[in-house]
C-alpha cells in the first residue's frame, strides 16, 4: 500500500551527485543526478529505448547517455540524441519526477506532477535552525514502511528494546498517556513523572535525580513523525511548559517506501542544549543510532513473520491507540487515491 501524492526523501543531499544515483522508490526504479548548476534531478530508471537502467549510464554536462545504445536525455527528460540518426521520435523521452531540496534532504514526488506543490513539504527546519544542534542520517529496512510508523507511535517499546539507552521500565508502567486525533494528523503525548532517568538521558542530560519526562510524539501522513522528547528535574513545572534546567530534543523521522516489504529510513536527532558543541551532538546521535539498530532487528523480525502469516494481528492493547489512529488515516487516504485515480482512468 502506497500513497502517491506526497512529498518523499529520497536521499540525503550528499548522496546526489554527478554520479547517477539508483533508488527504488514506492517499488519504482528512480535515478537521481545533480546538474552542472548543482540542481537535483530525478528521472525514471529506465530507458524508454530497451529498459536498461539510465543509472547505468553517465552525464554530459547537464545530459545523461544510456550505457547501451547511447541515448542522451536532457534534465526535462527529452531525448535529444540518438547516435547515427538525425529524427528523435516524439516518444524518446524519459519520464521525469519533481524534486525539491530542503533541510539538507532531496524530497521527490511520486504522483500527479500538477499537484506537487512545494509548500506541502513536511517542516523539519530543525535540521538548519541556529537555535538547535542536529545530526541526521540513513537505515535501510527489510521490512514494511508502517511498521516503522507503528514503532513510533508506540514508545511503550523503549522500555524493552532500548533498555541500555533511551528506556526504561518507567515509561511502559508510569506513562500519563493523550492521544489527539485530527483528519490527517495523530499526537500522542506521554508524560512520566518523577521517575529516574534512562542511561541516555544521564548520560547527555547530567539529571542525578528524578525527572519529569515528555514524549510527544505527532504522525502526518505518509509516514513523517516528529518527536518532541526531553526531561527536566522533577518537579520544576515541564508539564506546566517550563522546560528550563533540562533538556529537550527532537527525533526526526522520514520514512519512504522501497517496496512492499523494504523501506528507506531517513532520521535525525536535533537538541535544544549545547547547540554549538559538536562532540555533543555525536554523543546523542551515537546513542539514538544504536537504539535505531535495536529497532531495525525488530523490524526485520516481524517482516520475517509477516512474510509467513498473513493474517492481522490477533490483540491489540491500549498502547497501540497512536499506531491504530495512524493506520486508519492511511487506509482511509490510500482509498481516496485510487478512488480518484479510477474516476481519473474513466
Ligand atoms: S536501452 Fe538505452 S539506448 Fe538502448
Ligand atoms: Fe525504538
Amino acid at each position: 500500500m502506497f500513497l502517491r501524492n506526497y512529498w518523499y526523501v529520497a536521499a540525503s543531499d550528499t548522496e546526489i551527485g554527478r554520479k547517477p544515483l539508483a533508488r527504488t522508490i514506492l517499488g519504482e526504479p528512480v535515478v537521481l543526478f545533480r546538474s552542472e548548476a548543482g540542481a537535483p534531478v530525478a528521472f525514471e530508471d529506465r530507458c524508454p529505448h530497451r529498459h536498461l537502467p539510465l543509472s547505468m549510464g553517465k552525464l554530459f554536462g547537464d545530459v545523461l547517455q544510456c550505457h547501451y545504445h547511447g541515448l542522451r536525455f536532457a534534465a526535462d527528460g527529452r531525448c535529444v540524441r540518438i547516435p547515427g540518426q538525425e529524427h528523435i521520435p516524439h516518444g524518446a523521452k524519459v519520464r521525469t519526477f519533481p524534486v525539491v531540496e530542503r533541510y539538507h534532504w532531496v524530497w521527490i514526488w511520486m504522483g500527479d506532477p500538477a499537484l506537487a506543490d512545494p509548500a506541502k513539504i513536511t517542516d523539519f527546519h530543525w535540521f538548519d535552525d541556529p537555535n538547535w544542534g542536529a545530526k541526521s542520517s540513513y537505515l535501510h529496512v527489510e521490512a514494511n514502511w508502517q511498521l516503522i510508523v507503528d514503532n513510533l507511535l508506540d514508545l511503550t517499546h523503549l522500555a524493552f528494546v532500548h533498555d541500555t539507552t533511551i528506556g526504561n521500565l518507567a515509561l511502559a508502567e508510569h506513562a500519563k498517556v493523550n492521544v489527539t486525533r485530527a483528519p490527517n494528523n495523530v499526537v500522542m503525548t506521554r508524560w512520566i513523572i518523577d521517575q529516574e532517568p534512562p542511561p541516555t538521558f544521564k548520560k547527555v542530560g547530567g539529571f542525578t535525580g528524578n525527572v519529569d519526562r515528555w514524549q510527544i510524539i505527532d504522525f502526518t501522513p505518509p509516514a513523517f513523525l516528529r518527536l518532541d522528547v526531553g526531561a527536566t528535574p522533577t518537579g520544576t513545572g515541564a508539564p506546566e511548559g517550563r522546560r528550563a534546567g533540562g533538556i529537550g530534543m527532537r527525533n526526526l523521522n522520514a520514512i519512504t517506501p522501497e517496496t512492499e516489504t523494504t523501506a528507506h529510513y531517513f532520521w535525525g536527532q536535533a537538541h535544544d542544549f549545547d547547540v554549538n558543541n559538536a562532540e555533543m551532538t555525536n554523543r546523542i546521535f551515537q546513542q539514538i543510532r544504536t537504539a535505531f539498530a535495536e529497532d531495525v532487528a525488530v523490524f526485520t523480525a516481524q517482516q520475517k513473520n509477516l512474510n509467513i502469516f498473513s493474517d492481522p494481528p490477533q490483540v491489540d492493547i491500549n498502547a497501540d491507540a497512536g499506531a491504530l489512529a495512524a493506520r486508519r488515516i492511511l487506509k482511509r487516504l490510500y482509498d481516496e487515491e485510487q478512488a480518484a485515480r479510477q474516476v481519473a482512468a474513466e
